[in-house]
Formats: structure tokens, sequence, C-alpha cells
């Protein structure tokens, strides 16, 4: 061995002995994610093997474009979720405060106009995509057996997206969505004989009130947020298990 190499090997041994005095290493590996989803985390549940199994799998040939209109739909709700909490911080459900902190939001809180503004646009986008990916899987008959509980699903996560769309609307408590939800609850009411008692419920009275916009609010928030996690697990779990379906 060189002088040279033997003087920096005792450089690595001083470094070396300095970090495991002060456990350095160990605590900048906790500190990092992979110090501890590769690290501690993965001597337990072997995370990595689980990982590279789930990441592996091959896609098939006759996945195209298309085919990302469930993953566009996804990538916007889970947007959707992050822009939609972070407007929970300021926005207050109460019909004397509602438009206000929505004003608060836009006008004072930083970058508060961009958040909501990707709410509202992020909720125009999710209706569209789920749409076009139901479109898709309709055209190409995918929702045909084995995959007929995957539409099923998909059906629920559907009108459970509408919703989503229809109880936001109320919360800025503007002119335009007072009546925007004025008339939408007027349409179950043409129901017979339970009409008027489903357009009551929704309403929690006969107007549109204060009542109205909490339970849109706790709709949206809280119900919502809850049943749309199950069947969104349901679905991708369906779709881990059956594949993609083949080309007509
Ligand atoms: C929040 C809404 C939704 C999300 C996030 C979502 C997500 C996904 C994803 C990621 C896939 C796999 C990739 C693909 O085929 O695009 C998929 C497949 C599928 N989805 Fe959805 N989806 C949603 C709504 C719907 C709706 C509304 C329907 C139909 C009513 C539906 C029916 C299906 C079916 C049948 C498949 C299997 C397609 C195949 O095997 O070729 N999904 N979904």
């Amino acid at each position: 061995m060189t002088e040279k190499r033997v003087e920096r090997e005792q450089k690595k041994e001083t470094k070396k002995t300095i970090e495991e005095r002060t456990g350095l290493r160990v605590l900048l590996s906790w500190a990092t994610l992979f110090g501890i989803v590769y690290g501690e985390l993965d001597e337990r549940l072997s995370i990595k093997e689980a990982l590279e199994k789930a990441l592996k799998k091959p896609v098939p040939p006759h996945a195209w474009q298309l085919f990302c209109l469930g993953g566009i739909s996804f990538f916007l709700f889970i947007l959707q979720a992050i822009t939609g909490t972070l407007l929970m911080f300021y926005y207050r459900p109460t019909v004397a405060e509602a438009f206000s902190s929505v004003q608060y939001i836009n006008n004072y809180v930083p970058f508060g106009w961009l958040v909501r503004g990707i709410h509202s646009w992020g909720s125009t986008l999710m209706i569209i995509a789920v749409f076009l990916h139901m479109l898709n899987v309709f055209i190409r008959g995918a929702y045909r057996h084995p995959r007929d509980f995957t539409w099923v699903s998909g059906v629920f996560l559907f009108m459970m997206t509408l919703t989503f769309g229809f109880t936001g609307y109320l919360l800025p408590w503007t002119q335009l969505s007072y009546w925007a939800t004025t008339v939408g609850t007027e349409l179950p009411g043409a129901i017979p004989v339970v009409g008027e008692y489903i357009k009551i419920f929704i309403r929690g009275g006969t107007d549109v009130t204060g009542a109205t916009l909490t339970r849109f609010f706790a709709i949206h928030v809280l119900i919502l947020p809850f049943f749309i996690t199950f069947f969104l697990a349901a679905h991708f779990l369906m779709v881990r298990r059956l594949g993609i379906a083949e080309p007509l």
C-alpha cells in the first residue's frame, strides 16, 4: 500500500468512528424516507420486495394511451383531496361567513386564489376524465364478465364524483350556487309519492337554508371521501386482480 493510501484509509477510519460515536449515520438514516422505508421498516415488512413485485407487473401491449384515463381520474382525485384539505383551513360553513371566507381565501390567503382555482377547475376536469374513462371502458366492452363488478363499482364512483361537484357548488354560498342548488334539489321532488320527502331530506327543510349548507358540507368533506376511498380501493383491487381487458 502506498503511503497516501494508508493515510486515506486512516482518515476514513477516524470518520467512521466519529459517525459511530455520534450515531450520525443511524440518525440520518431515520431522517430520510429511504432510511425508514428501505431500512428499518423494510427489515420488518419486506416493503422493497412487495414494491418490486407490484411495480414489475408488465403492462400488456394493447394498453395504449386511452388507458391512462383511469389513472388521470385518480390523479385528479388526489389533487382535489389535497387542495380541498388546504381550503378547509380557512373556509367557514355558515350562511354568515361562507361567502366572506371564500373571498378571504381568494384575496388575502397566500396562494389561496391558486388553491381555490385548482380545486374548482379540478372538479370539472375530474368529471370529464371519469366520464371519458367510463366511455372508453364501454366502447371496449371491458364492462363484461368478469369485469362486471369493476363496472358496477365504477358506476358508484361516477355518481359520487357528480355528488362531490353538486355539493361543492353550494359551499361558496353565492347567488349562482344558491339558485343552482334550489333547482337541483327540486328535481327529486318530482318523483311521485316520496319525492317531496326526499327533497326535504336533502335540503334539511322545505327551502335551501343554512341547514342545507351544513348538510352539503358534511357530505362533501366527510361522507363522500369516506365512501369514495372504499370504492376506489375495491375498484383498484379488481383492476389489479383481473388485469386489463383484451381488445375486442
Ligand atoms: C373516480 C373515478 C375512477 C377512477 C379513479 C378509476 C380508475 C381506474 C383505473 C386506474 C383503471 C385501470 C386503468 C384503466 O383501464 O384506465 C380502471 C379500470 C376500469 N374502470 Fe375505472 N375509475 C373510475 C371510475 C370508473 C367508472 C365511472 C367506470 C364505469 C362505470 C369504471 C370502470 C372501469 C372498468 C370496467 C375498468 C377495467 C378496464 C379494463 O380492464 O380494461 N371506472 N379504473
